[in-house]
């Protein structure tokens, strides 16, 4: 799908012009003044969100929820793998469903590790872990997370590939924020390739990471793949428990288009078979 190149400063990699980028930035910027005005944001159980980058990955404002979640080709859950055991909290789906004016979801425990975090599925707007750790950058993750991460980082490193943690753990209301500021840059149906909408990010289950490298000036940009640090992360991230969760070519099992910055915990055994399985994390959560 879209290869289309991304903007500088496009903190996910959508390769929009750079004049809209321009346009959301500046949008990103008052809306984060707005935000820090309206919202004490520390009302978020556990305590907050990191600030996200602007972008459609990061941004911000307020969305009303009731737009129609674009239409995914779900996968035939034809996965035989056999399923994660471990959770680090309550496993998983209830079958509750939810929530906006027309649409209904099945919910998610944004503390299972291998919640199928997607457009098909929905987190409650206070669901938030408890045991957020700060990352150096000044994002946060989940501890066996973000211990995680951190050991991926110093390997790299070892390696002479620098990682830069660039946007984390984000609550409901930040991602609230940055879908909304993504359709006000990008225009609904961008927005939708790009962004989450609240309560279907992955970012708000606190395992996942966005990275990035002093070579695209931290940025999160579709070029991060061709640089070391993106070659270096999608052939060794599932080694420190962690995969791909966009991978170019599967927008249309994903939702999404392709993100090499963004990656997910896992834990080792399962980033390995999903790694060694060649689908997508979607398709291997729904075949859980
Ligand atoms: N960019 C990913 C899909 C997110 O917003 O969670
Ligand atoms: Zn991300």
């Amino acid at each position: 799908m879209g290869s289309r190149k991304p903007r500088n400063g496009s903190r996910n990699g959508s390769g929009q012009a750079s004049n809209i980028w321009f346009l959301v930035s500046v949008a990103a910027v008052a809306i984060s003044v707005a935000v820090l005005l309206t919202v004490a944001e520390s009302a978020m159980s556990g305590g907050d969100d990191d600030d996200s980058p602007a972008s459609p990955d990061a941004t911000a404002t307020t969305q009303t929820g009731t737009n129609p979640l674009p239409s995914v080709t779900q996968p035939a859950a034809t996965n035989t793998q056999p399923a994660p055991t471990t959770t680090t909290t309550s496993p998983a789906i209830s079958p509750t469903a939810t929530t906006r004016p027309g649409e209904t979801f099945p919910r998610i425990d944004c503390l299972d590790l291998y919640a199928p975090a997607d457009k098909k599925h929905v987190m409650s707007a206070d669901c938030a872990p408890g045991d957020l750790i700060p990352i150096p950058g000044g994002e946060r993750m989940r501890r066996e997370a973000g211990e995680a991460l951190i050991a991926m980082i110093d390997a790299a490193a070892k390696e002479g590939v620098t990682l830069l943690a660039v946007s984390g753990y984000r609550s409901y209301q930040t991602q609230e924020t940055i879908y909304a500021s993504a359709v006000r840059g990008f225009g609904q149906e961008y927005a939708d390739r790009s962004s989450a909408k609240p309560g279907h990010s992955e970012h708000q289950l606190g395992t996942a990471m966005d990275v990035s490298t002093p070579s695209e000036g931290g940025e999160l940009e579709e070029s991060f793949g061709d640089t070391p640090a993106g070659r270096w992360v999608a052939q060794h991230a599932h080694e420190y428990g962690f995969v791909l969760s966009y991978p170019a070519g599967a927008e249309a099992i994903t939702g999404y288009m392709y993100e090499p910055w963004h990656i997910r915990y896992l834990r080792k055994d399962v980033a390995l078979q999903v790694h060694n399985s060649g689908k997508t994390l979607t398709e291997y959560l729904a075949g859980r």
